[in-house]
């Protein structure tokens, strides 16, 4: 008998501890905690150059949502030469122009906003903040742009518009394989007022993302607006959550999504010259030139390799949004001349929510003011219609003259 208590008494033990350590580690990456802290920073912070976020956010973020805010998939070659891209070409110096104070503000699809740049749609932004989407979409509001919101949001829609005050917000689908889920989505968002649909076609399956398995990555809070029949969220890693979504993608997904909203339907995921134009076919208001941050497709080119071609194909018939590797006044200058109408940043938002909560996210887009006003001062460029007009040099020390 006495034995059998012992054994029973370890076993018991051995359980006890292995429950433990499940919760210690509980998807964050992070062993010491039971719960998962994200940053509660509420100040404005000051940015010398953006890439110094990155390792500032780190100081603040749980080790597991760090990895899958900033990791790209496999070698992250692709993600590290979204931003190398940009030296590919230069912005000739101008003199003498007459120019006095540049003009920054701009429009797209209607909407007027303070800067040629807006906030791309990322999940989860509840790993970064407490105040989550909702802290970003304040943020966002008082720099006068528009916010993106995923699908995979961490805050309600209806917490985000409330938050957003009636500011412009796009609301990004990832299509679930449930007709009337999609629909409800669909028509949840334009009853709270969100302005135009993003459709995500770049993401059929997740990208194989090294961190997130490294780190065994589950998300450790709720995603609230994924429709219900996919499940609970929580505790999900990001490849059981686009399992659950629709992964086989056509152009007949564009009509589809066209056939449920009058709202302008924007296709983001767009690297090819032959897909911008098959999904201008099926109706798409709007292209959004995008390899998604270097998360999906590793070893293929940055986005800003390919934005010249698609925007040639796309000739102006649709406006371009182009987004990865955008952390400057130089690159929103370059993409801009290059044939985007607007551009998006993806983790710099995310990293100003981490480090200042709302206030953060108002310095990113402080800085990129700033930092935008001061290369179109230097380049002689007085409005963004002007950088359209701008001749890039090709970069001859790196790359052969007239390669691109
Ligand atoms: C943490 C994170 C989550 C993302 N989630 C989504 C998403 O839910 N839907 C989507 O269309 N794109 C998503 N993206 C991609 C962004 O919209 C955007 O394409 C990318 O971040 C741009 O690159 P950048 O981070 O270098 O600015 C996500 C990006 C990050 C970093």
């Amino acid at each position: 008998m006495k034995k059998i208590i012992l054994v029973m008494s370890i076993v018991l033990l051995v359980a006890l501890v292995m429950w433990l350590i499940m919760q210690f580690n509980n998807g964050t990456g992070q062993s010491g905690k039971t719960e998962y802290q994200a940053s509660n920073r509420d100040e404005e912070i000051s940015i010398v150059d953006m890439d110094d976020l990155e390792n500032q956010a780190a100081a603040v973020i749980p080790v597991g949502g760090m990895g899958y805010i900033q990791g790209g998939a496999e070698t992250e070659s692709t993600m590290r030469r979204n931003e190398t891209a940009f030296d590919m070409v230069d912005i000739y110096p101008r003199v003498m122009t007459g120019v006095n104070e540049p003009d920054i503000k701009t429009s797209i699809l209607g909407i007027d906003i303070s800067l040629p740049v807006i906030a791309a749609p990322a999940a989860a932004h509840g790993l970064a903040h407490v105040s989550a989407e909702a802290g970003t979409a304040r943020g966002v509001a008082v720099s006068g742009t528009i916010m993106s919101v995923s699908t995979y949001a961490s805050s309600t829609l209806a917490q985000i518009a409330a938050a957003g005050a009636g500011a412009p917000q796009w609301f990004q689908l990832y299509l679930t394989k449930d007709d009337k889920a999609n629909r409800q989505l669909i028509q949840n968002a334009q009853d709270l007022g969100y302005r135009a649909i993003i459709l995500t076609v770049d993401a059929p399956v997740g990208g194989n993302r090294f961190r997130d398995v490294r780190n065994n990555f589950k998300f450790p809070l709720e995603l609230p607006n994924v429709p219900r029949a996919s499940g609970k969220t929580q505790g999900q890693g990001i490849g059981q959550i686009f399992a659950a979504a629709k992964n086989v993608l056509t152009p007949y997904d564009v009509m589809y999504v066209k056939s449920m909203t009058k709202l302008p339907v924007i296709v983001k995921g767009i690297m090819h010259p032959d897909d911008a134009e098959v999904a201008i076919v099926a109706g798409a208001d709007a292209i959004w030139v995008s390899n998604h941050g270097g998360r999906q497709l590793d070893g293929g080119p940055a986005a800003f390799e390919v934005l010249e071609e698609v925007a040639q194909q796309v000739n102006k018939r649709v406006p371009i949004i182009f987004d990865s590797g955008i952390r400057r006044g130089q690159h929103i200058f370059k993409a801009i001349a290059m044939g985007a109408d607007v551009v998006a940043i993806g983790r710099p938002v995310i990293y100003g929510l981490a480090l200042g909560g709302w206030r953060g996210v108002v310095s990113v887009f402080d800085y990129l003011k700033q930092d935008l006003r001061r290369v179109m001062w230097l380049a002689g460029t007085q409005t963004v219609e002007e950088i359209k007009k701008v001749d890039l040099r090709p970069h001859c020390v790196t790359v052969q003259c007239g390669e691109i």
